[in-house]
């Protein structure tokens, strides 16, 4: 089939662009060759409509409300498959057989130990520290601990180590952050845990009594990672990938994703939803107030757990949440009010003309913090819970970008500060 070109015409010329299509028909124009050619750049603030790069990982389709991992539903995998499966098709490509599983399962779970030394670095953050400034601090720290993984381009078994390790030291990591801020013990991981049950008996266990995972919990969580686990080019894979584009090691990689989600518009906002509701609860529930406050420009207050810069219809990762948030509550027998509160905002939201406008509705964040909170979880945990979740994306998009030597991350700009200008000394200013 012959390429397709698009053609761009400025000052009196006219450039050939090729036409890119991904194998879901999405088209792009390949402008690598615009600046050469005109002296041209784009200009594209927050990359609304520009593509990075090409990837084989995870397709979103905004208009239609679609989330596959490497062509698999996202629906598929939380009803039928479990988060150790749904990270090796990530990290690998293909859905492992029972043999694949084992053999992955045994080894993650052979490097969840990290090193006693860690322990250090936790003692020396402040008590109540925020969990997510702990946790990109000791990821990064894997990196002191494990030199060799600074040599990016190792033999592949280096590196299928390098990622095996990082995905493993997570659920011990993320749960020793949460003994620090208790001011408990910490827990040790056990070999005949699977990896949520692992991360639960670890956060929630004590060294004083028997500590049995409840399935309804291992279950929730494990679902609520797979719908976590990868979202084409966000904003905090994106920071992993042009970091990694350096030839940065993985473990500082994904410490610079853990930093760019933590942000409230991205993955602080399950976090930020709970606080919004628990205000609205304490000002009285009165949710009108609250969404003419989210519409007026000259508020900063947005609705948070609402929009989402792709999804343009739904985020089918909400529909699966907000039913589990059901499921959960109902089984563990907890009535929230806050839960009422969130279906109730949904509602009013989901019928007023601004928000209809501007296609915003419930995105991910909406209803997973109700159910970490279900869970036992403190709110300012839940976005460690989003980096556990999407560790398994960010390795593979990571490792994407090892594999394929992709060009170091460099975007160009359009300069708008003073002219040249001569140097005027100190005492003549
Ligand atoms: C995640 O990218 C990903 O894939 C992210 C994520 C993932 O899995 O990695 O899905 C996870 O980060 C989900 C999003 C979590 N963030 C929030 O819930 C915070 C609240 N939402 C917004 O701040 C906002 O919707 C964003 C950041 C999610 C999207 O912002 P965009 O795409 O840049 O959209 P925008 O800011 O240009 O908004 C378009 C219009 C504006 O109004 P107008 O200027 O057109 O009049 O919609 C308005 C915005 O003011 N708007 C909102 C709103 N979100 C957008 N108004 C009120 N409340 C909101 N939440």
């Amino acid at each position: 089939m012959s390429e397709e070109i698009a053609k761009i015409s400025y000052n009196g010329n006219t450039y050939d662009m090729p036409v890119v299509t991904g194998s879901e028909g999405e088209t792009g124009i390949n402008i690598s060759k615009l600046r050469g050619q005109s002296g041209l750049i784009t200009l594209d603030p927050g990359f609304k409509n520009t593509g990075s790069t090409t990837s084989s990982i995870t397709f979103i389709n905004g208009e239609a409300g679609v989330l596959n991992y490497r062509g698999y539903s996202i629906e598929d995998l939380a009803e039928k498959a479990d988060f150790m499966e749904v990270a090796y098709l990530l990290i690998n490509g293909e859905l492992p057989n029972a043999g694949q599983l084992d053999d992955w399962e045994k080894k993650v779970s052979y490097h969840t130990l990290v090193h006693e030394d860690i322990k250090k670095i936790l003692d020396a953050f402040p008590a109540k520290s925020h969990p997510m400034g702990q946790l990109g601090a000791v990821i990064n720290a894997l990196s002191t601990y494990y030199p060799e993984a600074l040599d990016t381009d190792r033999d592949q078994e280096a590196k299928d180590l390098t990622m095996t390790r990082m995905l493993a030291k997570m659920t011990t990591l993320c749960s020793w952050i949460y003994k620090n801020t208790q001011g408990h013990p910490y827990m040790y991981p056990q070999t005949k845990y699977g990896y949520v049950e692992n991360f639960l008996y670890m956060t929630f266990g004590h060294r004083t009594e028997e500590y049995v995972p409840d399935p309804v919990v291992i279950d929730a969580v494990d679902k609520l990672l797979i719908l976590h686990a990868d979202h084409e080019q966000n904003c905090s894979t994106s920071t992993v990938k042009i970091v990694g584009s350096s030839k940065a090691n993985l473990y500082s990689s994904i410490a610079a994703g853990v930093a760019a989600l933590w942000g409230p518009l991205h993955g602080g906002a399950n976090q930020a939803v709970i606080e919004m509701l628990e205000n609205i609860k304490k000002d009285g529930g009165g949710m009108q107030k609250w969404i003419d406050k989210a519409k007026d420009k000259s508020d900063p207050f947005r609705l948070m757990g609402f929009g989402h810069r792709v999804y343009k219809n739904f985020d089918p990762r909400a529909k699966v949440i907000k039913k589990a948030a059901d499921d959960v509550l109902d089984k563990l027998g907890i009535s929230d009010p806050v839960l009422e509160l969130a279906k109730e905002l949904e509602q009013k939201a989901l019928n007023d003309d601004y928000f209809i406008a501007r296609k915003l509705f419930p995105n991910v964040d909406f209803y997973s913090g109700i159910i970490y909170r279900a869970l036992g979880f403190p709110m300012e945990f839940f976005t460690v819970l989003f980096a556990l979740g999407r560790l398994p994306g960010w390795i593979a998009q990571w490792k994407e970008v090892n594999d394929l030597s992709l060009p170091i991350g460099r975007p160009r700009q359009i300069y708008t500060g003073p002219q040249s200008r001569p140097f005027v000394a100190v005492k003549d200013r």
